[in-house]
């Protein structure tokens, strides 16, 4: 039975933490990433900052979770990798996914979302989603339909007139990739679509602080609908007409897939910038090209995710109240799990600033170091491996091409930055 509570931070150290952690990680905006934010935050290096600080304040107070000197609900920081994997196994109970900061965001856009549900909902869109995602097959049923579709799209970007591409080409590309792959060839060219969700996420930025774009919202979901209907064979939405249920809300699960595979694109831009810093890295992925699994560029991928988690705060809410290894927990706590502290922090140990792709290949435990970029236990992304097939398939039409990376983001044989923004790489045929 727990008796102790967490320690408690001082004002100034919960200053330090609102300053150095959450300030950045919500600004460069959480839900859809601010372009000159990002650009700030690549400069000034703050994934770094936030990681020395939650070092900082392990070595002040030790490894018990940590609650923050705030008024309201009790906020306690994760800083030991056993606590954070203890917390992402007792989700729902009692460790809610579904936190009431996570409701009041995702409610601008998918309020019906599995994420954002508690539950026998939650439990009815979490199998929905395991079902259309293929959740535990590692090579979706849709792989080859999906393989087509990537190597047209990403074809093109391979002969640039001016030799150079960039993110805004790159990203064009990538979100008819989305669109085919999510709702079938009829919306390949929607790009209001898009556009719409975009504006959703970034009102959703904002999470209760600005009223809710309800008239966007109805339009966006008409549109939606409109794709829905027509459930494309070969597209994830020929699995939704054959999977859905009453209590599903499919199309809200459906929007979360279109938004999720925004920063998917963002890694494999990232995961490219490492291959053209590590040569023989990008000779290997070249090897592997003709064969079947691509294990080594999904390991790359995984590489990009642990040094630039794009899902870099993972929350909880208890629903009761909660023993975590010994520590009482109150009742109503938000906990909050800093990723890029564990993936770059001291328990990361020497791995912590290199590119490693082989400790996905050789079953190092990276768990037990708190290292999880698709989370781990009941909530862990669904998508996990859809999202690493088919980055590995877009790698493998990029790399087809000799690219170097102009902007030097990535310095070849030094330390890895911890903060990269997809948006300033840009990749020169060699
Ligand atoms: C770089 C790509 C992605 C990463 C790193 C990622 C990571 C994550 C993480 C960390 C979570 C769990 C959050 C938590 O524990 O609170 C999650 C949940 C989820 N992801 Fe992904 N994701 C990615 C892309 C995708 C894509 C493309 C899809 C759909 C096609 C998707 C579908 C989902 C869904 C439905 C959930 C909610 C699961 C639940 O409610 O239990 N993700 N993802």
């Amino acid at each position: 039975m727990a008796q102790r509570g967490p320690s408690r931070a001082t004002a100034g150290d919960t200053l330090a933490f609102a300053l150095h952690v959450a300030l950045p990680t919500l600004g460069k905006g959480v839900l859809i990433r601010r372009r000159s934010v990002l650009a700030l935050a690549d400069r000034m290096d703050t994934d770094a900052r936030a990681v020395r600080t939650l070092t900082r304040l392990r070595s002040t107070y030790g490894n018990r979770p940590l609650q923050l000197k705030l008024p309201g609900r009790p906020r306690v920081v994760i800083l030991s990798p056993e606590d954070a994997m203890e917390v992402l196994d007792n989700t729902s109970t009692p460790f809610m996914a579904a936190s009431d900061d996570k409701q009041s965001a995702l409610a601008h856009f998918e309020p019906g979302v599995s994420l954002a549900s508690r539950g026998a909902e939650r439990c009815d869109r979490r199998s929905f989603n395991e079902q259309v995602l293929a959740s535990e097959e590692v090579s979706h049923p849709c792989a080859a339909a999906f393989e087509t579709i990537i190597d047209d799209e990403l074809g093109p970007l391979l002969l640039p007139p001016d030799g150079q591409l960039d993110w805004d080409t790159f990203s064009e590309a990538w979100f008819r990739v989305v669109r085919r792959v999510v709702l079938g060839e009829g919306a390949r060219d929607d790009k209001t679509l898009t556009r719409q969700l975009a504006g959703l996420r970034k009102a959703a930025n904002w999470a209760f602080l600005r009223p809710r774009r309800k008239r966007l919202l109805k339009a966006f979901y008409a549109r939606l609908d409109t794709h829905l209907e027509r459930a494309e064979p070969g597209s994830l939405a020929s699995r939704v007409a054959a999977s859905a249920s009453p209590g599903d809300a499919p199309a809200h699960q459906v929007a979360h897939w279109l938004f999720a595979y925004d920063p998917a694109g963002m890694a494999v831009f990232r995961t490219l910038a490492l291959l053209c810093a590590d040569p023989e890295a990008y000779e290997r992925a070249r090897k592997e090209r003709a064969t079947e699994n691509l294990g080594f560029m999904r390991a790359c991928m995984m590489e990009s995710l642990r040094l630039w988690p794009t899902t870099p705060a993972i929350l909880r809410q208890t629903s009761e109240n909660a023993d975590l290894n010994g520590c009482a927990i109150a009742k109503g706590s938000g906990v909050i799990i800093f990723a890029p502290f564990f993936h770059r922090g001291p328990s990361a140990g020497d791995i912590a600033h290199r590119f490693t792709p082989d400790i996905w290949q050789d079953g190092q435990t990276v768990d037990q170091r708190g290292v999880f970029p698709f989370s781990a236990g009941p909530a862990r992304c669904p998508a996990r491996h859809l999202v690493l097939m088919t980055s590995a398939m877009a790698l493998r039409r990029l790399i087809e091409q000799q690219w170097r990376e102009e902007s030097g983001a990535i310095p070849a044989g030094g330390d890895i930055p911890a903060t990269l923004s997809p948006y300033r790489l840009i990749f020169q045929l060699r």
